[in-house]
């Protein structure tokens, strides 16, 4: 998977080149290109905002300055990518969007700041491209940056051969539907708190059950929402009992 990013702050995206996004780059799997949007100005001042029309507080970010950026960093290959725009006034980013995406060869992050970036830019790139405004969140970032970087991360450890055990993908939280229950390790007790019974059985399906319980109480205490998505089919009888 090819990711171009576009930003005024090419350095705050330098966590990419970090950790298990970073092991993803230098084994081939992903290549990140980070661009400084300014490359795309003509003027002494390589300004990328203005006024909004209609008036009001903040900038936005100018059409011309976009549309060269994207132009040129989508013509850099031949597949079409996906535009993915950072916004607080998107659709809600889920785990369900990082698996679609997982699947994409190429995606643009068009990372804006200020009040945002001149809507012609975005109706201008779907004419040509799947276009999506996205937000991570209900509350406001100082641009898209972050949101970027989150919603990399999100779908760069699906990609086959990220993750060491592919199986921690399998069992995250939303993987199923539900937040995930508490873990556990050694020592078997810790300052008078000992690991619940169950989980030193061996008793797998024990386990299976009892992970699936704690799974379903703190969904129903902290997102009492997310159960209300669940189909009928994903809930057995043992599940309603709790
Ligand atoms: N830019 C500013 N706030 C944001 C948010 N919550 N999600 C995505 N992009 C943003």
């Amino acid at each position: 998977m090819r990711i171009d990013v576009l930003t005024i702050f090419p350095d705050y995206l330098a966590p990419v080149r970090e950790a298990l996004l970073g092991k993803a780059i230098e084994r081939g799997r992903i290549s990140v290109e980070v661009h400084d949007l300014r490359d795309w100005t003509h003027d002494v001042h390589r300004s990328v905002d203005a006024s909004p029309y209609g008036g009001g507080p903040g900038m936005v970010m100018k059409p011309d300055v976009w549309g060269e950026a994207l132009d040129s960093v989508s013509a850099a290959e031949a597949a079409i990518p996906r535009l993915v725009v950072p916004t607080p006034a998107g659709v809600p980013f889920e785990q369900r969007t990082a698996r679609r995406w997982s699947e994409e060869t190429r995606l643009i992050f068009a990372c804006g700041r200020y009040e945002g970036i001149d809507q012609r830019v975005i109706d201008d790139a779907a004419r040509r491209m799947p276009v999506e405004e996205v937000s991570i969140g209900d509350y406001v970032l100082v641009g898209g940056e972050v949101a970027a970087l989150t919603m990399i991360e999100a779908v760069v450890r699906l990609l086959p051969g990220v993750l060491g055990n592919p199986a921690s993908a399998e069992q995250d939280s939303f993987s199923d539907g539900l937040l995930e229950g508490p873990s556990y390790t050694r020592p078997e007790t810790w300052r008078g708190l000992s690991v619940p019974e169950v989980l030193r059985s061996g008793d797998h399906a024990a386990v299976r059950r009892w992970r699936r319980e704690q799974g379903l109480r703190r969904t129903w205490r902290r997102r009492p929402e997310l159960l209300e998505r669940l189909s009928s089919e994903e809930l057995d009888e043992h599940d309603r009992a709790v």
